[in-house]
């Protein structure tokens, strides 16, 4: 008689409860406990195992090290409990896509989608199950080097887009798809905050802007079934987030109802005794697990202490239980008790398929974004001799960008070798100019002869894949070591006489003014993954029309951060008075703005309809447009909606997203599109810290970008209305008639 936990037939709580009243309190603990395996499978990491003292590990890679691990946990423990077996699959297993940032610059849900899905079938073939994404920490603010894994500054762009990952990466809801991955909410909350873009620094902000700004993404992660959520590293408002009972208990467990397990993010439990909240690795353990983190990721803290802890009645076993209840719900829903094994030709069937890496360059053009173009792009495919000119024109490594998982630069496809398959019969001129952060300028004059002897030129300058990610915060946000000066050498030899076109590869905003002020051409390529090249070359020659918009404001001058679209409108707004909020020697407006992205055809927005002028709270408002493109080529135009509460019981951002919609349009070709923004999404925390949707008239903007308004209106919403704290969230739907 097959015990009820090995019966697949039996329902998950069924098996789960089953399990559960089997195992020891050293058993549940293990489950409890996760390792990485980065070192490759060591004894102590076997012996950890064998012991049931593991019940995750991450970094196991190759499906040989999978089965060799999973056969031990399977076969030689007591109860054949089956790992769950994490990755940082951010952006792609193998065939390696954009960077989050720049998939967000795609404003394009089913792009995100469809990255996490093929990621997933990558790492799923071969025997990984759970990703540490999707990255979900707003940021404000580029000094933060991990504003390239999140999807900008926008809290309504971050959730469409945090539904969207974790569809891709789990499919409709958990299951034992063997192409799923169970997904994990990261890194909750408020990480992006760090004090000064320093990462791991402190975050200390007010409820409402937790609540309205940094926790909106993960509610919709919830809402959207996500199997995990990661508790971040920072202290907040005073709290860690790994020992933080409101954020945890109170929010995502309670008003969410979040019903998946939290894992720390790395020894961040151990690091509760440095943040100086624990005097040593027992409190450490007694505060997190009190808090509702349900594993601890390699600390070691639970191991070593929790049981103790329990025998003491310091901790009851209830909370043991509940963390141990999440955790086996998610791997018998992975279906890993039927099925911990990889299988090896499947895996070589799957991994960089040619469908993959034709999604990837699909992927890849949508997230490109014309910052500027004074006329000089598209270039002529006619052309005779280009030079390609920078540290990064040939660099096939910053491509992947920072947490590439298992992606190969051997894989990628760099700028120079993009346009050279685009110009086959053209002489395409190398010259790198200068290294990425060197002070060196001994490159300058080959790459100045280059450009002298082109009919154009592309500069390809930015960040290396290990200047942004975690742990690169920056603090000045130029162009790294002398590629300015470069870019000032080519510009001063050959602007005016050629065409100069600047390419900037970043994990984040760069103060490029001087570049975007002097150059014709701007395009901002991210680290856009395995086909960048390809993606590039397509743009410039014109095979593809650019038609992504930034997620995250460009700002002049590092000086200014923050800096952010949403933000309020204060008693004494910019203006030409001296006594207004602005600065005396910078503007204080951003060098590209939030949602800012050129096409090489024309869009014009008209007949603006907003029905009903008034509406009660609850209801909807239907706010439509004509959009039509009035250029000579097809192009994708991103129509955003943006709406302002005029008078409200606190101060409120000049204007926020509520809506979007990527449109493609043929030359002449006019559409209605039809955004129906549901009043729930006016609602913001009210000064008694409720939710509440408040009546007044409420200012419609549709345009181009956040300042680029082509249509006004407004509604007015009737009363006032106060809502339940719980775990829905809501979206505009946007249509094209
Ligand atoms: C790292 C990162 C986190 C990642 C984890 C596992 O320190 O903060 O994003 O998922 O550890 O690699």
């Amino acid at each position: 008689m097959v015990e009820a936990y090995r019966d697949p037939r039996r329902s998950v709580e069924e098996r789960v409860e089953d399990l559960l009243k089997r195992m020891t309190l050293e058993e549940k603990i293990g489950q409890m406990c996760q390792y990485s395996a980065h070192a490759g499978l060591t004894d102590r990491i076997k012996d950890l195992v064998r012991r049931g003292l593991a019940g995750s590990l991450l970094n196991v890679v190759g499906v040989e090290n999978v089965n060799e691990i999973q056969r031990i946990a399977v076969q030689e423990t007591r109860l054949g409990i089956p790992l769950l077996l994490g990755l940082d699959v951010i952006h792609g297993y193998k065939t390696i896509f954009p960077i989050p940032l720049a998939l967000a610059s795609s404003w394009d849900p089913e792009v995100v989608e469809e990255a996490a899905r093929i990621a997933a079938r990558e790492a799923a073939a071969e025997g990984i199950r759970w990703t540490f994404a999707p990255m979900l920490d707003i940021a404000r603010d580029p000094r933060w080097g991990r504003i390239a894994e999140g999807f900008g500054e926008d809290p309504y762009l971050a959730m469409v887009m945090a539904w969207a990952a974790v569809k891709g990466f789990q499919g409709p809801e958990l299951s034992p798809d063997p192409e799923r991955l169970a997904a994990c909410a990261k890194h909750y909350v408020a990480y992006g905050a760090c004090e000064g873009g320093r990462d791991y620094n402190t975050v200390d902000i007010s409820e409402r802007t937790l609540r309205e700004v940094y926790m909106a993404p993960f509610k919709a992660a919830v809402a959207a079934g996500v199997a995990t959520v990661m508790s971040a590293f920072n202290d907040l408002n005073g709290v860690p987030a790994s020992a933080n009972e409101f954020t945890l208990r109170r929010v995502l467990k309670g008003e969410w109802g979040f019903r998946g397990f939290v894992v720390s993010d790395w020894n961040a439990i151990g690091e509760l005794v440095v943040h100086g909240v624990a005097a040593d690795g027992s409190e450490a353990a007694k505060l997190a697990v009190t808090a509702g983190v349900d594993m601890d990721m390699e600390g070691d803290v639970y191991r070593r202490h929790l049981a103790d802890l329990v025998r003491r009645g310091v901790v009851p076993e209830s909370l043991i239980d509940e963390a141990v209840r999440r955790i086996l719900t998610v791997k018998f829903k992975l279906g890993l008790f039927e099925n911990p094994y990889a299988d090896p030709e499947r895996a070589r069937r799957v991994v960089k398929s040619g469908e993959h890496l034709e999604a990837a360059l699909r992927v890849a053009r949508k997230c490109i974004v014309l910052a500027k173009n004074d006329g000089v792009l598209p270039l002529p495919k006619t052309l005779r001799r280009v030079a390609v000119i920078g540290p990064l024109a040939d660099d096939r490594d910053a491509v992947l960008g920072c947490w590439r998982a298992l992606g190969d630069p051997r894989d990628a496809v760099s700028v120079l070798e993009g346009i050279r398959r685009k110009l086959p019969g053209a002489e395409v001129l190398h010259a790198r100019g200068c290294d990425v952060r060197s002070e060196d300028r001994s490159g300058f004059a080959e790459a100045v002869e280059a450009a002298r002897r082109a009919e154009a030129t592309v500069l390809v300058v930015g960040e290396s894949a290990d200047m942004s990610g975690e742990a690169a915060s920056r603090a000045h946000l130029g162009l790294p070591g002398v590629q300015e000066e470069l870019v000032r050498a080519v510009w001063e030899a050959v602007g005016g006489r050629a065409p100069v076109v600047a390419v900037v590869m970043s994990g984040r905003p760069l103060t490029i003014t001087w570049v975007a002020e002097h150059l014709p051409a701007v395009v901002i390529a991210w680290h856009l993954g395995v086909r960048a090249g390809d993606a590039i070359a397509d743009v410039l020659f014109g095979d593809y029309n650019p038609g992504g918009k930034l997620p995250v404001t460009w700002p002049r001058a590092v000086g200014q951060v923050p800096i952010y679209y949403n933000h309020k409108r204060t008693g004494r707004p910019p203006g030409p008075d001296r006594f207004t909020s602005k600065y005396i020697d910078e503007d204080w407006r951003p060098l590209f703005p939030f949602g800012h992205g050129l096409s090489y055809t024309r869009f014009e927005y008209s007949d603006l309809r907003v029905e009903p002028s008034a509406v009660e709270p609850g209801g909807a408002v239907t706010i439509s447009f004509c959009l039509a493109n009035v250029g000579d080529r097809e192009g994708d135009e991103v129509a955003q909606l943006y709406v302002r509460d005029v008078v409200a019981s606190v101060t409120r951002p000049v204007k926020e997203l509520k809506g979007f919609k990527r449109v493609t349009l043929r030359p002449g070709e006019r559409r209605r599109v039809v955004f129906t923004l549901p009043t729930q999404l006016l609602a913001f925390y009210g000064r008694d810290m409720r939710p509440v949707i408040e009546a007044g008239v409420y200012e419609v903007m549709v345009g181009s970008s956040s300042e680029d308004i082509r249509l006004r209106g407004s509604f007015e919403v009737t009363r006032t209305a106060v809502l339940e704290e719980g775990g829905r969230v809501w979206f505009t739907e946007a249509r094209v008639e």
